[in-house]
């Protein structure tokens, strides 16, 4: 078995949506900077795995030039198969430690998803290092990692894993993960009570583990390396390093509305007005156990922690999935505006034009569709088609995870579509552009014998382009 525990047992490969360069730049925007153009940006993630995140940024954004590292040999090099095979010219994988990566020149945008929290205190202290090194002039870098008090929970539940499996065998992580297992799935089930707080916490925080993939068990919270930092302490890390806090990637993290009104005046008086020591108040006061911090040049930090409402003027506009529409005023008329487009954006003056609004009025409006979850600014706008072409073409990366049997796709929206039947994914695969739409039925019916009508086709096409599965 390799040594490495990320070659011995492989980590999942998903894309996560709130690392591409749109979502770090939209966040900077929110608070009055001005990052790199992300749509044409140079990317480095340290920690890609088999670089299915960043296959993700570099299908649906072919202006990026995208670099990945890992200290994992095997999944770099399943990683760098799957770019040859899909064909994608603007993303590179590269094997390495973060300790000692050196000379790869300037990055507008640099990401560390699930590293800070699972490698040894001097790999933490050089990613940091290697994100100030690395980060271009006005450049935007995120990272993540397990936060108190939420940590405190999970170290518990990691700790009595880890003694209930004390007898395994060193050097065998899925069999200490399954042994581990055992006891989540015996905790879950017999609970003394779920009435008094301890029940209650157990209740919330077992479920993940005793249904968790062994491979998560074995990385993530077994994983030989497991901290858990108070947001200030990762905060006054980042600062040794001359990096400033922005603020949160899951947008909806950075609304402090999650606080009930009253709670944040007083709250800001606890803080003593510092904006950090705010956050880990917050922290405290929701039990958070993870965080994905947006970070710049300590130079850049932002002042302010409100967007103000003329910010709205530099995003493109969309409206959040399943949000539920308002009756009436400017915010229900855009949103009225933007739904039939289905996730794809607007920008501010196009939309503006559209309603005939005076612009500060807009602003504000965009930016309360936003805190009450309505809406989804992005800093560009957002490609895949609206209505299939004559001759369809899919994202190459879902034709080619398609064509490998996989039910896992990945949109040009960077997110991840749940495809279990055998035909929709064969679908995907025909779309190349070569077809028509005679061609393509013609082609499933001599492969599957499946009779598809021109209406059912035409439904099932419309509804892979409102997936973002298809090119404009
Ligand atoms: C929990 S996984 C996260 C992988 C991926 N970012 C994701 O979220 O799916 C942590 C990754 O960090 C990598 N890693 C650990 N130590 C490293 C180091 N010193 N230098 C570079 N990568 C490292 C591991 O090989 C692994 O792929």
């Amino acid at each position: 078995m390799p040594d490495f525990a990320y070659d011995a047992v492989r980590y999942s490969n998903f894309p996560y949506g709130q690392t591409h360069p749109d979502r770090l730049a939209t966040v900077a925007v929110l608070y009055g900077l001005h990052p790199p153009d992300p749509f044409t940006a140079r990317v480095l993630e340290i920690g890609c795995g088999a670089g299915g995140n960043l296959m993700a940024m570099a299908a649906a954004t072919p202006g990026i030039r995208a670099l990945g590292v890992d200290l994992a040999a095997l999944p770099i090099a399943d990683g760098q198969r799957a770019i040859a095979e899909i064909g994608l010219t603007n993303v590179e994988l590269m094997h390495g430690d973060v300790r000692d990566i050196a000379g790869l020149g300037e990055f507008d945008f640099i990401v560390a998803h699930g590293v800070y929290s699972w490698v040894p205190p001097d790999a933490q202290d050089a990613l940091l290092a290697t994100i100030r090194s690395f980060l271009a002039p006005r450049g935007v870098a995120y990272v993540s990692y397990n936060a108190e008090p939420g940590g405190y929970f999970r170290r518990m539940l990691r700790d009595s894993g880890l003694w209930h499996a004390r007898d395994v065998a060193p050097g065998d992580p899925a069999a200490q993960a399954e042994k581990a297992r055992e006891l989540y799935t015996f905790l879950a089930k017999h609970r003394v009570s779920t009435a008094d707080t301890y029940g209650a916490l157990l209740h919330r925080e077992v479920p993940p583990l005793s249904d968790a993939p062994l491979y998560r068990l074995v990385h993530d919270d077994l994983s030989e390396h497991f901290s858990c930092i108070w947001f200030a302490e990762f905060a006054a890390h980042a600062a040794r390093h001359e990096l400033g806090y922005v603020g949160e990637a899951d947008l909806y993290g950075l609304r402090t509305e999650m606080l009930p009104s009253e709670v944040e005046p007083e709250l800001w008086q606890l803080a003593g007005g510092d904006r950090i020591a705010f956050e880990n108040y917050t922290d405290l006061l929701t039990a958070r156990h993870f965080r994905q911090s947006v970070l710049c040049h300590e130079a850049d930090a932002p002042a302010g922690v409100e967007p103000l409402p003329e910010l709205a003027e530099r995003l493109h506009w969309a409206v959040l999935p399943n949000a539920e529409p308002l009756e009436v005023g400017l915010l229900a008329d855009a949103y009225a505006e933007l739904a039939p487009l289905a996730g794809r954006t607007l920008d501010f003056a196009t939309l503006r034009e559209r309603l005939g609004a005076d612009a500060g009025d807009l602003s504000r409006a965009l930016l309360d569709g936003f805190r009450r979850e309505r809406l989804l600014p992005h800093a560009g706008a957002l490609v895949g088609a609206m209505e299939p072409a004559d001759r369809p073409i899919a994202s190459p990366l879902a034709r080619w995870q398609a064509a490998g049997a996989e039910e896992e796709l990945t949109s040009l929206a960077y997110t991840t579509i749940r495809m279990e039947e055998p035909a929709a994914r064969l679908l995907v695969t025909l779309l190349d552009g070569t077809r028509d739409r005679a061609a393509i039925r013609a082609e499933l019916r001599t492969r599957t014998g499946l009779e598809l009508s021109e209406s059912d086709l035409d439904n099932n096409l419309r509804e892979l382009a409102r997936l973002f599965l298809l090119l404009a």
